[in-house]
């Protein structure tokens, strides 16, 4: 069978890469993808992902069996609705459903109405009142724009004072545009974060390892908030009870508040999640899989990942196994300056192999030859599994002091919580 991914970073590498090692799989086609990706056989497409029409008659002509979308924004604009409507299988949520990542006070209200437990919040659009919410609750506490913001529309105030100022550039200096003409504003939660996605098709779900994630730019969680720095899996020190936990209290109620909604899910979810003292709480749910999350869950996948998405489809049970030892950990290299301003075109090393996977997120081909360049702000990401965290760690970061990553970034702490 042929199939389509739909994105083009690092996530998109690693899904399209996963589902080209099946044999029933004869070619993976990634629109637009990155060039990274054509040195590991995959096939750009140079259609962008809003082009739905363009896209959905590329689908019909090279017979593509289904297609697994990878970006939020392409779901958020009701890529999967399109593709049904025009009789095409597509992995991912509606537009309705997907509402769950796509407005935050919608996620919210369907939290509360199932029992889902998150953080206590008020929701604003009249700058005053938001005030008036942030000095009666005091700090520290979190500031959100409402809709898709790439990951930066959150702030986390220390004190009252910033986050008015956050609710200011929201509410009335229209910092994130239409995304943040309304404000969620919530509760701080402590305690330590961590990331449960499933597969999932109705009130079927299928859990995957645990995974965390880094968020800040820089060591010891310092620096802007980015994508992501870089993520392991399983998180070796979070007890199975806690997975448990999150399943009964989080996953199973939101899937069937979903499904009570009249909006069934369908494709990855993704709960961002906080062991706080009371047990797990939803900072967040996201409607896809997570970057660089999925670059280091995939390689644990052991069964055949391209059966597994036909099965969930089809709602047949699939048969889904994952390494049950080790750890995965991968380390982003990000071009200097990101997520600010930084510059594009520096030469990239060398693709490893074998045991250190290497996934594209922001490269290109220069002119005719097969050299690559950077192109984004997270450029590749170098991924391997070893028998613990520390020893992962070293084989990634002994190959990154090989490379030449002059005008490059990277942390040199991924999975340092996990010691
Ligand atoms: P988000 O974009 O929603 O993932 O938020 C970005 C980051 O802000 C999260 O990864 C958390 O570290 C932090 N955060 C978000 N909401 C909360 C909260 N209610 N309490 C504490 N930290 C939070
Ligand atoms: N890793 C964070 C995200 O995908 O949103």
């Amino acid at each position: 069978m042929k199939l389509l991914v739909v994105g083009s970073g690092g996530r998109e590498h690693a899904i399209a890469k996963k589902l080209l090692e099946y044999r029933d799989v004869e070619q993976v086609f990634v629109a637009p993808g990155n060039d990274g990706m054509a040195l590991d056989g995959l096939d750009l497409v140079n259609i962008g992902i809003s082009e739905h029409s363009r896209l959905i008659e590329f689908a019909k002509e090279n017979d593509i069996a289904w297609s697994f979308i990878g970006p939020d924004d392409a779901l958020a604009a009701g890529i999967v609705d399109d593709f049904n409507q025009a009789g095409l299988k597509a992995f991912g949520p509606s537009r309705l459903a997907a509402e769950l990542e796509w407005s935050k006070d919608f996620a919210k209200e369907i939290m509360v109405k199932y029992g889902v437990p998150t953080a206590a919040y008020g929701t604003f659009s009249e700058f005053e009142e938001a005030k008036a919410y942030i000095e009666k609750q005091g700090a520290p506490i979190v500031v959100k724009a409402d809709g898709l913001a790439l990951g930066k529309g959150v702030v986390v105030a220390e004190t009252v004072e910033q986050a008015v100022e956050a609710a200011h550039e929201m509410l009335l200096d229209n910092k994130f545009g239409d995304s943040g003409a309304r404000v969620v504003i919530e509760e701080f939660l402590d305690g330590e974060e961590f990331s449960l996605f499933a597969f999932v098709n109705g009130d079927r779900f299928y859990i995957m390892p645990t995974a965390q994630d880094h968020k800040r730019a820089y060591d010891g969680d310092k620096g802007p908030n980015t994508g992501g720095m870089g993520a392991y899996a399983p998180v070796p020190h979070l007890p199975q009870s806690v997975v448990d936990q999150s399943v009964e209290t989080i996953i199973k109620p939101v899937l069937k508040g979903m499904i009570a909604e009249g909006r069934p899910y369908l494709g990855v979810l993704y709960a961002g999640l906080i062991l706080t003292a009371d047990g797990p709480k939803v900072i967040e749910f996201n409607s896809r899989f997570g970057d660089p999350e999925t670059q280091i869950i995939l390689p644990r996948l052991t069964s055949d990942f391209a059966q597994n998405i036909t099965d969930i489809l089809d709602k047949k049970e699939p048969t889904i196994t994952w390494l049950d030892e080790g750890v995965t950990l991968g380390v982003v290299v990000a071009s200097e300056g990101y997520p600010l301003d930084y510059e594009k075109g520096l030469p990239l090393p060398e693709k490893t192999d074998g045991d250190i996977i290497t996934y594209y997120a922001g490269a290109k081909f220069t002119g005719n030859s097969r050299a690559l360049l950077s192109n984004g702000g997270r450029v590749y990401m170098l991924v391997t599994t070893a028998d613990t965290v520390s020893a992962a760690q070293k084989k990634i970061y002994d190959q990154l002091e090989k490379q030449d990553t002059t005008g490059f970034f990277y942390r040199t702490d991924i999975g340092s919580k996990a010691l």
